[in-house]
């Protein structure tokens, strides 16, 4: 565990505003700053920032947290990791403590010697001839090398023993790099090739993949999967592409080193590749939330068009709304670096400009296999739509499918649906509409996030049993309690009850206080109102317990004590 405190002082530390500006953005707007949010497709910004409250909250979808809440919902990281990276900005240690998960100081461990592998291998390419004549013969100039860390590993069994004190501690064969033999030797993994560094989003070396210098088999030899490296989820050369990516609102997806590589080198930035796996609904997912539009570029032969296809059917239910994905098909024999180096720059940004759209490619593939001249092939057309329209999970692209499916087939929009057995999509609910109707209780929990010291004065014995705020509230008093002076801030105390069952209301309360705080002013009067209405409605509820056990068994059936409250009630009610 993080120790508590650690927390608060790193929440203390870290702006929200400055986090989440290197990320998404931000103009003020009022007292808070605005974007439109990362984590749904919207055109007019909801997304808000509070720099007072070190908070976030998008109106719009609902999504809202801390620093460390961002960090993690943005890069997809665990709490411990993005707790790490943000203290790595703030110039903080993160205290090491035994009773913590070990995974995280073997990651960290792993992600060093990665780093020093890769600086090892980038010396070495300096200083052989024949990886730089490689390299200048495929046309990689010194600055685009430097650029994606391209390095080279020289022949021989035990390099790395240079580059290491010790060639035989369990990390380097567990980073990938090192291999024991069956007689027991170690040898390095990457013998003679020239080596690509594979960087998470982060800019953290992963993995590599390294390229034999002439014929040879394997062509590529990469990483194999490491408590770092999950091939599935990786692209090549995101970090690089970063800035492009932004500029230009689109991601082109490759399949080959060599053509990001190539691609950088005409001045095309937005290029990444998936590394030599098929493209995932992970890739897609990552790759949308940093821009509008993929475009798929593949090879122009038979096995790059089955790459297309596999990448259509992932995208299906990875694809947002208002988002887009293009198909470009290279002629036969090219591919993207092949393509580039002879037609230029332009001619590549033509191609991607005029991607065929996801829709026209899949029914031509599927127009491709049924005989669209006979009545059969094109119910068989319907046929083979119907489980890729199920998982699309956007109304607009779908209808347009369904439009573009009766026009090729001859049956009416009507049955092509009801063929296809497609149902309304689900929407996603609404961020609050789902929820009954706020409290009274509601402006006492607000009332509380913005000055918790208020916790001492609440009659916490009145709150009702069997409603959510109140359990917040307690929840909340007893937090506050328990961490005495000072009193965490704001940001710390929603961090403490994070995981907790009342998370969700404690973050649309702190969300409705971003946009209308209480004034300073204002608080105390407030809050005496919101105590009369929580002790006027104990005693109400009181007395109706009261009444009932009156109507059933006479006045008789009290007890002294609550005889004297009945009475006592009634007296205040005649
Ligand atoms: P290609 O065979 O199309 O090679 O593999 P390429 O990218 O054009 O390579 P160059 O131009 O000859 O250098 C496409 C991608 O598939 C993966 C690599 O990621 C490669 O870039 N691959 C291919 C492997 O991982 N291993 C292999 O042996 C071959
Ligand atoms: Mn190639």
């Amino acid at each position: 565990m993080i120790p508590e405190s650690f927390i608060q002082e790193l929440l203390h530390r870290i702006d929200i505003v400055d986090l989440i500006d290197a990320y998404v953005p931000l103009r003020k707007a009022g007292a808070n700053y605005a974007a439109c949010c990362p984590f749904h497709n919207e055109k007019t910004p909801s997304f808000t920032v509070s720099p007072t409250k070190q908070f976030y909250h998008c109106f719009g979808c609902g999504a809202h947290g801390t620093a460390i809440g961002f960090l993690m919902e943005y890069s997809g990281q665990g709490f411990v990791e993005a707790v790490k990276e943000l203290a790595a900005r703030a110039g903080m240690q993160v205290p090491e403590d035994d009773a913590r998960p070990h995974d995280g100081p073997r990651v960290q461990a792993l992600t060093e010697i990665m780093a020093r592998a890769a600086k090892y291998y980038y010396e070495q390419l300096k200083r052989s001839e024949k990886a730089i004549a490689y390299l200048k013969r495929r046309g990689v100039s010194g600055e685009i090398a430097q650029k994606f860390g391209i390095g080279y590993a020289p022949e021989g069994w035990q390099n790395l023993a240079s580059a290491f004190e010790d060639y035989s501690v369990a990390g380097l064969q567990q980073a990938g790099l090192v291999l024991r033999s069956d007689q027991g030797r170690l040898y390095d993994r990457f013998r003679d090739r020239v080596m690509f560094p594979i960087m998470n989003p982060k800019g953290e070396i992963i993995a590599f993949g390294g390229r034999v210098l002439g014929e040879g088999e394997p062509k590529y030899l990469n990483s194999p999967e490491t408590p770092l490296f999950e091939k599935g989820r990786e692209v090549f050369g995101l970090p690089q592409a970063r800035q492009s990516l932004r500029e230009k609102n689109t991601a082109i997806v490759v399949e080959g080193y060599m053509d990001v590589v190539a691609l950088a080198q005409h001045g095309i930035g937005n290029a990444v590749a998936t590394l030599g796996t098929a493209t995932t609904a992970t890739h897609v997912q990552k790759l949308l939330r940093q821009v509008d539009r993929l475009v798929f570029c593949f090879d122009g032969d038979a096995a790059g068009r089955k790459a297309g296809w596999r990448a259509l059917e992932n995208s299906l239910e990875a694809l947002p709304e208002q988002k887009t994905i293009g198909f470009v098909f290279l002629p036969e024999a090219d591919d993207p670096d092949s393509f580039v180096r002879a037609h230029g720059a332009a001619a590549f940004d033509r191609l991607v400009a005029q991607a065929m759209p996801l829709s026209e490619f899949l029914l031509k593939e599927l127009a491709a296999h049924c005989d669209m001249t006979s009545a059969e092939g094109r119910a068989r057309l319907v046929a083979e739509a119907k489980p890729l329209l199920g998982r699309l999970q956007t109304p607009l692209l779908r209808l347009q499918l369904v439009k573009r499916l009766a026009e090729a087939s001859g049956f009416s929009q009507v049955e092509v649906e009801r063929l296809c057995d497609l149902k309304p999509v689900a929407r996603p609910a609404p961020a609050r509409a789902s929820r009954p109707a706020p409290s009274l209780l509601r402006p006492l929990l607000r009332l509380l996030l913005q000055k918790p010291e208020l916790v001492r004065r609440v009659p916490v014995e009145a709150l009702p049993a069997n409603s959510e705020e109140a359990r917040a509230i307690a929840r909340l008093c007893s937090t506050v309690l328990e961490c005495g002076d000072p009193i965490p801030a704001y940001a710390a105390l929603l961090e403490r009850l994070r995981g907790s069952e009342d998370e969700a209301v404690l973050g649309e309360a702190a969300a409705e206080l971003m946009q209308q705080p209480f004034a300073e002013e204002d608080i105390d009067a407030e809050f005496s109102g919101a105590i009369d209405r929580l002790l006027e409605a104990e005693r109400k509820r009181a007395f109706a317990v009261l009444q009932e056990k009156v109507a059933k068994l006479g006045v008789a059936g009290l007890s002294s004590e609550e005889k004297a409250h009945y009475l006592q009630a009634l007296g205040g009610r005649v």
